[in-house]
């Protein structure tokens, strides 16, 4: 219950996206907010209100002057009487009467009177969001201080358009509000983290490479938890399908070299954990063309050669992060293997696992863990990447 007593004021504005306004609602409300609605005469066009107040439980503001409302709760006291606004879909027409201070209608005049915070997921035609008009009015929002999230690239939903417009999934919107609302203390303030994540592709030829079957999705969790205390984090990221998280800067990269690059472009830094399954290997050199396949000849030999340790090469760099964490993926003698590795690479401790097929962890969502440091072994019951990634970013905040 990550939203527990929190009240929102959702404001629904009319475009088609408010379809999923209605998903939005059911995911506050599962994580404890207090959701009240107002919708504004177009976002009728689209939802009823009856859909919105039935997900919401609660009654669906529409009116500036309903005699009704007013006695009950009153714009000011609605704008007053929440923890954050969000705006989902927030039209340009919405975006263009926030960014000129009118107040003509119930979200608009709301809008003008809170104190509380403001996140806008906007959601247009692409070539809307990209009007210059549209552009004015978003840089005015933002240094009124409104948040945004997305729009996102895609496919339009009347038009089947692509472009960037598309309203941010009700999950990412969802995940944004936790990070606005979090309260929690934040041991890692004002520290800098640097996370690898994910496989990375080694070129063949202009359309084959080498790769393995990390997801990310322990490197991507780990980013989120060590945010969530406060760092701020780097999340260098091989090519994986899982969304950017809240509150991190990333940084994409395909190869092992590019990582390197990518990693030792964001040092100095307090903490570096080194997540990704890189390559070990690459090919010695990379074909311009695609290696044509010949009538009677076998393969094309592959020739490998051996590619950087982004985690030795950062363990023994001069500008040596304060904590430098490293991981094991083995199959056998899991604890043996990680204790070499500590010293080799220049590790503070080593997370060390078993990614044995049997054991599903490549790929899945849980993971059982050991830390193995200077110190000895410590051995984590069976997780969600989720919570070894909290564990870890908690232990690494003890060790400020
Ligand atoms: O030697 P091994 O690949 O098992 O070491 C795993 C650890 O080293 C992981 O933390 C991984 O991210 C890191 N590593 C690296 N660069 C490589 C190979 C591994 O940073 N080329």
């Amino acid at each position: 219950m990550t939203l527990a007593g929190k009240r929102i004021l959702l404001i629904i504005s009319g475009g088609i996206a408010a379809y999923k306004s209605l998903d939005l609602i059911r995911r506050l409300r599962e994580r404890g907010a207090e959701v009240r609605p107002l919708m504004t005469r177009a976002a009728q066009e689209f939802v009823t209100p009856l859909a919105v107040g039935a997900l919401a439980a609660d009654h669906v503001y529409t009116d500036l002057f309903s005699r009704e409302d007013e006695q009950d709760v009153g714009h000011i006291r609605l704008a007053r009487d929440c923890d954050l606004i969000c705006v989902a879909p927030a039209t340009a027409d919405l975006m263009a009467r926030m960014a000129h201070g009118m107040a003509g209608d119930l979200a608009s005049t709301v809008l003008l009177a809170t104190n509380a915070p403001v996140l806008l997921a906007p959601a247009m035609n692409p070539a809307m969001w990209a009007h210059a008009a549209t552009r004015r009015n978003v840089a005015t929002l933002r240094s009124d201080g409104i948040g945004f999230i997305g729009p996102m690239a895609g496919e339009m939903a009347e038009t089947g358009e692509a472009g960037e417009g598309r309203m941010a999934e009700p999950l990412q919107i969802v995940a944004h509000i936790e990070a606005l609302l979090d309260d929690a203390p934040k041991p890692l303030k004002g520290k800098t983290a640097i996370v690898t994540s994910g496989p990375t592709h080694e070129p063949i030829d202009p359309v084959r490479y080498i790769a393995n079957r990390s997801s990310g999705k322990q490197g991507h969790a780990i980013a989120a938890s060590l945010a969530r205390l406060g760092a701020e984090v780097t999340l260098v990221s091989g090519p994986v399908t899982l969304a950017d998280p809240v509150g991190v800067t990333v940084v994409r990269v395909e190869s092992a070299a590019n990582m390197l690059d990518a990693v030792t472009a964001a040092l100095p830094a307090d903490i570096a954990v080194f997540v990704a399954a890189v390559a070990d290997w690459r090919v010695a050199t990379s074909a311009a063309n695609k290696i044509k396949k010949k009538e009677g000849e076998g393969p094309a030999p592959l020739e490998l050669t051996e590619n950087p340790d982004i985690l030795k090469t950062i363990g023994h760099h001069q500008s040596r992060p304060h904590l430098v964490v490293g991981f094991a993926a083995e199959t056998a003698d899991v604890v043996a293997n990680a204790q070499a590795k500590l010293a080799r690479k220049g590790a503070d401790f080593i997370v060390a696992n078993d990614v044995s097929p049997a054991t599903g962890i490549m790929g899945g969502d849980r993971n059982r863990v050991r830390i193995v440091s200077k110190d000895g072994v410590e051995d984590w019951p069976d997780l969600s990447k989720g919570e070894v990634a909290d564990r870890l970013a908690a232990r690494i905040a003890k060790a400020f």
